[in-house]
């Protein structure tokens, strides 16, 4: 059989005719191409959250610039190009993905899988045009327990000119760190919490600071962008001191604004809401996590400024983001079931082992990030209709994260509301659920649970569409 580098080469090269072929037809005679933006994974010193020391952490930065605080927010246009030069300036190899984008497998950043590894000092040109509106994020997709969990993961805003304008708009990138006192790293896991719900960071942090007040438009409405970016930790959020309404979760518009309770937010998850603030100067509003056993702030809103007066009545709807259509007539279905094994150890690889198994998708483990993966859990035609049908068979709540492809939940043993199209499914434990899918994006799409425990000891896999 066919090596997989032979096969990565072939697809490779396939995926960028497909590109070039749809580039050509989308932007005959357009605008030239955008100047690449400068992205530059590197190890930075500084000082995180309320930590009383700095710490070697792993950042992203653009260009030049010593970076200084979370990776930058990138910003991109609805069905515009993008361009980035990655540099890896670290001391291992990495790749950037760009979780819940829609693009061409061979930007999708999975060594091996889709790319070769970008090692220490080398760079790689990632080139596409996001098809979706929405919060998105960024992150390595190699050695990502310690990646990660040192700081590379960044938030990604999709713009669409159709967007409604708010008052404000508020990014927050939220995540924990595994610190000691004096700055330095605990080890990224434990293996017995990696066979339960994965290991706890020991400082909690919304864009690098702990519990940051951010000034907003007294009286304004203001979008807030938030991405649970952590490989661990599950959040679920309310506001105190003002109404909001849920635009879109994962990127994906809900059907009209509703009306914010609390919102779970898994690791990969994405919600954007608009709040409206006090309209009395100095007032404030906090985001405050309720799960686990004490709740605790999260980042909090300060009014300022005399009162713009608006109404949260008055938001409307996001325009949702085209999605192909599905023929529930034709479907295929296809189960999976996530289970705890205690099968073997992978084999060791350059992308970082954890070097336990504890988790496996079908009964199957995933080998590790190697030279030759295992067989594709499923070989999906172009352009059908699935259904995939998970059963989580563990005690645990896993956050399972398809790539290149946007999923629908049709049914579900544990929700009585469903969310819009996603990315990620946070599968409850002993959920069933029902995903509507359409194979429409050719290529090798990695599946897995995004805490990255689980991810890096077995609960991991890929569908090759073709
Ligand atoms: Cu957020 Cu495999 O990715
Ligand atoms: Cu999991």
């Amino acid at each position: 059989s066919l090596s997989r580098r032979n096969l990565l080469k072939a697809s490779a090269s396939l995926a960028g005719c497909a590109a070039l072929g749809a580039g050509l037809a989308r932007h005959a005679g357009a605008a030239p191409p955008p100047t690449p933006l400068a992205l530059v994974a590197q190890p930075a010193r500084m000082t995180i959250g309320s930590a009383t020391a700095q710490s070697e952490v792993m950042t992203y930065g653009l260009g030049e610039t010593a970076p200084s605080g979370m990776p930058p927010v990138l910003r991109m246009r609805k069905g515009e190009p993008f361009a980035a030069r990655f540099t890896n300036r670290l001391a291992e190899p990495s790749t950037v993905h760009w979780h819940g984008l829609r693009i061409d497998n061979a930007m999708d950043g999975v060594p091996e899988l889709t790319q070769p590894y970008v090692y220490p000092g080398d760079g790689f040109d990632y080139r596409f045009t996001p098809p979706d509106a929405g919060t998105f994020w960024y992150h390595p997709h190699c050695n990502t327990l310690e990646q990660m969990g040192r700081g590379l993961t960044g938030v990604i805003v999709v713009e669409d000119p159709a967007d409604p304008v708010f008052d404000a708009e508020v990014v927050l990138n939220l995540r924990d760190w595994r610190l000691r006192p004096d700055g330095s790293f605990l080890e990224a896991f434990k293996p017995r919490d990696a066979a339960r719900s994965g290991t706890f960071g020991t400082l909690r942090t919304a864009n690098w600071r702990d519990a940051p007040m951010i000034d907003a438009p007294a009286g304004g409405l203001v979008r807030l962008r938030l991405a649970a970016t952590d490989v661990t930790r599950i959040y679920t959020l309310g506001l105190a001191g003002a109404d909001a309404v849920v635009l879109s979760l994962d990127g994906h518009a809900t059907p009209r604004p509703l009306p914010l309770d609390q919102i779970d937010l898994a690791p990969g998850q994405r919600a954007d809401l608009v709040l409206r603030m006090p309209d009395g100067e100095g007032m404030t509003v906090t985001l405050t996590n309720f799960r686990g056993s004490t709740p605790w702030t999260v980042a909090g809103l300060r009014a300022v400024g005399a009162s713009a007066h608006r109404a949260l009545g008055d938001v409307k709807a996001l325009s949702p983001n085209a999605l192909s259509p599905f023929d529930a007539g034709s479907a295929t279905r296809i189960p999976l079931d996530f289970t705890a094994t205690a099968e073997h150890a992978p084999s060791p690889s350059l992308c970082g082992s954890i070097g336990y198994t504890f988790w496996a998708i079908n009964k199957v483990p995933w080998q590790g990030d190697t030279t030759d993966p295992t067989a594709p859990l499923a070989e999906l035609k172009l352009g059908r209709s699935y259904i995939l049908e998970m059963a989580n068979r563990t005690p645990h709540a896993h956050p399972i994260h398809l790539h290149g492809l946007t999923f629908t939940i049709i049914s579900s043993n544990k929700r009585d509301r469903l969310p819009p199209p996603t990315d990620t499914i946070l599968l409850q434990p002993d959920e069933k659920a029902e995903l509507a899918l359409v194979a429409d994006n050719p290529g090798d799409w990695m599946l897995h649970c995004h805490i990255i425990e689980h991810q890096k000891s077995g609960m991991s896999a890929y569908f090759r569409v073709t």
